[in-house]
């Protein structure tokens, strides 16, 4: 086969037909049970203002320092969103979208782009679905944004899960415990990896979720955040925890969970697979109470999650679960000669106009190649048609599964297809 002179990017690949069957039956699960959760949808740019993603996850996190596509035209500054939460809280603020009154539920599905280390279930451009729930510091928003996550995973089969959970606390809390967690580490600050020693000042609590060696022995030993959460955050805790109790969602509480953005304020969490290998997270998200008002919106408790789709659909190929229909058409207009062929041709928009799926070659083969071609499209019937039939106005019907055929006039094909197809 001759190679290909241009190629996607490295990281970025084309979903084919027989793939996009499996991602359009993802994604009109998630917007069918999204509705049942009274999730409404929003669609934000592609493109967004580097310093509201800056801003909003924080200057030292991966995304930012590393992995964002980000180029200037004239003025402006853009980048690829490589997440959503930071663009829906914009749209909020931007948009007045608290006017609308009570809390906003927002859910979304879309591709995202971080200039990572492709591999098995990581790449550069992948798409996400979430939710954000804005307005609303209650603890069953909380609980109810963990529950749309989980639900999804379960309608599909997907049971094998860890919900991991944690409080990074409020603000307060955090000031307090961060000033623990500097004093823990100050006396072994050389020895600390160098991003480490980069987010010391700054962001320290980041330093527990570091993937670096000679961090280790110094995050195992480092006092836990849970243990520092004032009245107001260890309520909240509670109540989540509580809550998901109730619902019989099982979780695994983790005091190292801190997440990779800065946004995150009390309840942490994400899901792990076993089936995915080295990147096991097939969601993550969490409480942001402070980031509508760190964009210039009043300040507005916050809520959401985002799962990779990527993951979610090799989680289903390990598991052995069937995403998508095969391809199929119901009626395949097989002809034999030029005015055969021209009848086709003007009987396939009635076929479609009546609800039906419909197709005929476009390569002018040969009769015996169109019944092949038939096969290979999944056609339930054929109507094979030639100058015989053309004289004698009956054409004969053929069910393909069944191998039965009939000759009839084309008004009562048509009757017969739209009662067996047409609701
Ligand atoms: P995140 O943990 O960065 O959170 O991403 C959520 C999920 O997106 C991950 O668990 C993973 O399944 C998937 N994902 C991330 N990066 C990649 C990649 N390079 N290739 C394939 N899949 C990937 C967020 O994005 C937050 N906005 C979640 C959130 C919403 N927090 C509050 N609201």
């Amino acid at each position: 086969m001759a190679q290909s002179k241009y190629t996607t990017h490295l990281g970025m690949v084309d979903i084919l037909p027989d793939e996009v069957r499996k991602w359009q039956a993802l994604e009109n699960l998630i917007r069918i049970e999204a509705e049942k959760f009274n999730f409404e949808e929003i669609r934000t740019p592609i493109m967004e203002q580097t310093e509201l993603i800056v801003r909003g996850l924080g200057q030292l996190t991966d995304i930012v320092s590393k992995e964002i596509f980000a180029f200037s035209r004239g003025e402006d500054n853009y980048v690829l969103r490589p997440e959503l939460t930071a663009p829906v809280v914009r749209s909020y603020v931007e948009n007045h979208l608290d006017q609308r009154g009570g809390s906003q539920k927002l859910f979304y599905i879309g591709p995202m782009f971080r200039a990572e280390r492709p591999q098995k279930g990581r790449q550069r451009q992948f798409h996400q679905f979430g939710v954000e729930v804005l307005g609303s510091d209650d603890a069953v928003a909380d609980v109810e944004v963990i529950s749309f996550m989980i639900h999804i995973y379960q309608k599909l089969g997907i049971t094998n899960t860890t919900l991991k959970l944690n409080s990074v606390g409020d603000p307060e809390s955090r000031e307090k415990y961060k000033a623990v967690l500097k004093s823990h580490l100050k006396p072994n600050f050389d020895k600390l990896s160098e991003i480490s020693q980069k987010r010391f000042e700054k962001n320290p609590l980041r330093i527990l979720d570091s993937k670096e060696e000679e961090d280790r022995p110094f995050i195992e030993t480092a006092p836990l955040i849970t243990e520092y959460l004032n009245e107001e955050s260890r309520t909240h805790y509670s109540k989540v925890k509580e809550y998901l109790t109730d619902l019989g969602i099982q979780f695994e509480e983790d005091p190292y969970l801190v997440r990779g953005m800065d946004y995150y304020t009390k309840t942490a969490f994400e899901l792990i697979s076993p089936d995915l290998g080295a990147q096991d997270a097939l969601a993550g998200g969490g409480r942001y109470d402070l980031l509508v008002e760190e964009i210039g919106g009043q300040p507005t408790p916050a809520v959401g999650f985002a799962a990779g789709m990527e993951r979610l659909i090799i989680a289903c190929e390990e598991l052995g679960i069937p995403l998508g229909t095969e391809k199929s058409v119901d009626v395949y207009i097989v002809t034999l000669g030029d005015a055969a062929r021209k009848w086709g041709v003007s009987k396939l928009p009635e076929l479609r106009m009546a609800g039906l799926s419909a197709t005929m070659d476009y390569m002018g083969r040969s009769m015996k190649a169109q019944m092949k071609d038939a096969n290979r499209e999944n056609a339930s019937f054929t109507i094979i048609v030639g100058d015989n039939e053309l004289n004698e106005e009956k054409f004969t019907l053929r069910n393909m599964k069944a191998s039965e055929e009939s000759s009839l006039p084309f008004d009562e094909i048509l009757a017969n297809l739209e009662y067996l197809y047409v609701d």
